[in-house]
């Protein structure tokens, strides 16, 4: 009896094996470890061990800029290819960000009606939207808002504030001005936990969803306390999200409103309208994060940025927008600091594609890394330093490289929100203090990233000291 169960597993573990050789072969050509010809071990490894981005990095610069990560999947670091292959389907990594069972805009890789939400939600998602006067007053009033908490404490840890700014704003663009979060005033910020409590088991459901999902409907997973947690999270996110949506004003709530009068069911709005809680916070906060952070430790490209604000009117928005240091500050932020620095995966089409002198077969997973793309040194002279001034003329190859916001149809739709917020918050701070790092660091203080697909610092903490700019000279 034994034997037999010892002979069928021999037989599934060669099925296995050849099976992934088979598939293989048509990779063989594409450098990378000789591992990955055979099995994506070492790719989930590396993911849920939270190295991915790393890894991969690391192999680019051993195999060059197409680089073999499994027997099915490849990355590419060759900024010239890159745009179309994000408009390629997307892969069941997404599903990880479903809610309530259904699909939504980032989710879903069908294509109609990826568009179809795309064309609902977007005019709410433009510039010239987010620049009308009652509009940027959304933006405006949580960014006074925060300087006014600032003032009350000098001391900051600008992680949890920058995000409790970045939640406010967005929820209010989706609820109404009045009727979204308020953690900055100290309402509802248990929120702000349990998303990050629901990241630890992100990569195990984006990687590995099926055996997650046994584990969890087995019972198995409530034996890990910080796999019941996470569970625990999901569902006050869940509740939190319903929460704000049925105390809003339906017919005064803007983006909400929209959802509210097409004819998508319940829980496909409620999917949508979390997952856009979700994208459009933590990104902004790890943003603003890693500015001030790198600003605070680089007193003279501070100076320069107080030197640029000083006679500038902060209610003339338009002005602030063109003010060309700041606006290389926020790119080459976005570039080093990339809050989603990595990979999206897609699938190569039926007809497959010849990339690099490469034959790449249909159905292979595709994808590219801004974090990557955005150290190359061919694209990026001195890539490995902060140089707000190259973006005052960027080069061709500058702008084909950088890919903070993704590429393509499925590129970000958030990134007017994002810039605008970024850019009121950021001049209102410098205008009004220099930021400096406390002579004697927190423990816990750690600003390596965190890899969880979007990033935060290492214990998502981050202190700065702030202290009021004197007006004519500063001291
Ligand atoms: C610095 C801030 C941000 C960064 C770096 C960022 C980055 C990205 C990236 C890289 C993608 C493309 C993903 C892919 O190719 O599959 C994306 C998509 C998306 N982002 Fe953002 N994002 C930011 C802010 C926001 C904000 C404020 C929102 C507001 C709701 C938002 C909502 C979305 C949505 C809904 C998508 C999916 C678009 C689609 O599938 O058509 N993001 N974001
Ligand atoms: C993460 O990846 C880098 C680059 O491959 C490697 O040097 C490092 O050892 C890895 N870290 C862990 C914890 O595996
Ligand atoms: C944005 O402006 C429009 C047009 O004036 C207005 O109807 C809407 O309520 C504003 N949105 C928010 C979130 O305040
Ligand atoms: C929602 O907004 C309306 C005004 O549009 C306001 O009267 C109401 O008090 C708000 N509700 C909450 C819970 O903030
Ligand atoms: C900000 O200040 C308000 C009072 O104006 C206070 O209630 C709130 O707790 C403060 N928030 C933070 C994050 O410090
Ligand atoms: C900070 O993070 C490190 C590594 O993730 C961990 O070992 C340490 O206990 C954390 N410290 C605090 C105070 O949370």
């Amino acid at each position: 009896m034994i034997s037999f169960f010892v002979l069928l597993l021999a037989v599934g573990v060669v099925a296995l094996i050849s099976s992934a050789f088979y598939k293989s072969l048509a990779l063989k050509d594409v450098p990378g470890p000789l591992i990955t010809r055979f099995t994506k071990i070492p790719l989930l490894y590396q993911t849920i061990n939270l190295n991915r981005t790393r890894y991969i990095h690391e192999l680019h610069r051993k195999y060059g800029p197409l680089v073999r990560l499994a027997p099915n999947e490849i990355s590419l670091n060759h900024p010239p290819s890159v745009g179309p292959i994000y408009n390629y389907e997307k892969t069941h990594f997404y599903n990880a960000f479903e809610a309530y069972g259904a699909k939504n805009m980032f989710s879903t890789p069908d294509r109609a009606r990826h568009s179809s939400r795309r064309k609902l939600l977007g005019g709410e998602y433009t510039k010239a939207y987010m620049l009308r006067p009652e509009n940027l007053t959304v933006i405006n009033d949580r960014v006074r808002q925060m300087l006014k908490n600032i003032s009350e404490i000098n001391h900051v840890d600008v992680f949890y504030l920058f995000n409790y700014m970045a939640q406010d704003v967005i929820s209010g663009f989706f609820f109404g001005d009045q009727n979204g979060s308020h953690l900055l005033q100290g309402h509802d910020i248990e929120v702000f936990d349990a998303w990050h409590m629901r990241r630890e088991t992100f990569h195990w459901f984006a990687e590995l969803p099926k055996l997650t999902n046994f584990l969890y409907s087995s019972g198995i997973a409530s034996l890990l306390p910080s796999w019941r947690d996470a569970a625990a999270a999901e569902q006050f996110i869940n509740d939190m999200t319903h929460k704000w949506m049925d105390r809003c004003d339906p017919e005064k709530s803007h983006l909400l409103t929209k959802l509210l009068k097409s004819d998508l069911s319940r829980e496909q709005i409620s999917a949508e309208v979390m997952d856009h809680m979700g994208a459009g916070h933590e990104t902004t906060g790890t943003t603003l994060t890693f500015m001030v952070d790198h600003l605070s430790k680089n007193p003279e490209q501070q100076t320069k940025l107080h030197e640029e604000l000083k006679n500038v009117d902060l209610d003339d928005f338009a002005a602030v927008d063109k003010l060309p240091y700041l606006h290389g500050v926020v790119l080459e932020t976005l570039r080093l600091y990339s809050s989603i620095p990595a990979s999206e995966p897609r699938i190569v089409p039926a007809s497959g594609v010849t990339l690099l002198d490469r034959f790449i077969p249909a159905s292979t997973v595709i994808s590219a890394q801004p974090y990557s793309m955005h150290r190359q040194e061919e694209y990026f002279e001195r890539n490995l330093e902060f140089v707000p001034e190259r973006w005052n003329e960027p080069t061709a190859s500058a702008k084909t490289a950088w890919m903070a916001f993704g590429k393509g149809t499925r590129g970000c739709i958030g990134q007017n929100i994002a810039m605008v917020t970024i850019k009121v918050a950021i001049s209102h701070l410098y205008k009004t203090y220099e930021t400096s790092k406390p002579t004697v660091l927190p423990a816990s203080e750690n600003m390596d990233f965190k890899d969880y697909y979007m990033i935060t610092p290492v214990n998502d903490t981050c202190s700065v000291v702030f202290r009021k700019v004197e007006h004519g000279e500063k001291c």
